[in-house]
């Protein structure tokens, strides 16, 4: 199967991450702003874990276990402004999981929108999955709408998951069938 390492829509550009990436990534990155919604995502985030995540994401890359996109805007500096990922892709059962963030600035702009659907189509066209799903903290609106937007269907709730900022919250869990998406 050829994949794609480089995949372009009307405003975006989704490639595959290298190494020089890692600095603008820790600039959006480490902001609270952004990783209080990322699951996997440290605060303090160490400057150091950019580049071990882009390594690690080139590797996964190659060996098809996970697809992590830098998302570049077109028509500005060409710097990652943000990363939209196909994780823990399962051949056997054809799944996989859905992550995405952007840099503060570029919010609202229905970029991670337009991200998605590109992703939806590598997901269900070239990578043949028949379900990708992804798990969004209950208060983040906006992801939530992101999902909702792309045609998502919210399948559960798993009740007081993590505690966070001093209390707990629950973890909504949304998934998508090839049969459903167009
Ligand atoms: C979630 C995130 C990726 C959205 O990216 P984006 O490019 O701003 O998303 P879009 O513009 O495509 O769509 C966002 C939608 O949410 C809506 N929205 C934003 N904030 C909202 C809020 N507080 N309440 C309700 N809706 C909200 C927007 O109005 C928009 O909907 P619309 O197009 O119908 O107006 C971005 O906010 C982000 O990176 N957040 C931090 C990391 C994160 O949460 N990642 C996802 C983890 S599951």
């Amino acid at each position: 199967m050829k994949i794609p390492d480089r995949i372009e829509t009307r405003r975006l550009v989704l490639r595959k991450l290298n190494h020089t990436d890692a600095p603008a990534l820790y600039e959006n990155i480490r902001l609270k702003r952004v990783s209080r919604w990322l699951k996997v995502v440290p605060y303090p985030y160490p400057k150091n874990l950019a580049l071990k995540f882009v390594l690690e994401a080139a590797a996964k890359f190659e060996n098809g276990t996970g697809f992590n996109f830098g998302i570049e805007i077109k028509g500005k500096v060409k710097k990652v402004a943000g990363v939209i990922s196909l994780d823990k892709v399962n051949y056997e059962n054809k799944n996989a999981v859905l992550g995405y963030w952007l840099g503060e600035k570029n919010w609202g702009k229905g970029y991670m929108t337009e991200a998605v659907k590109a992703v939806l189509d590598f997901g269900f066209k070239r990578l043949k999955l028949h379900r990708i799903q992804a798990g969004v903290y209950s208060e983040n609106l906006a992801s939530k709408m992101v999902l909702e937007k792309t045609g998502f269907t919210l399948e559960g709730t798993e009740r007081e998951k993590y505690f966070k900022e001093g209390r707990w919250g629950n973890y909504h869990t949304y998934g998508l069938l090839k049969r459903e998406y167009k």
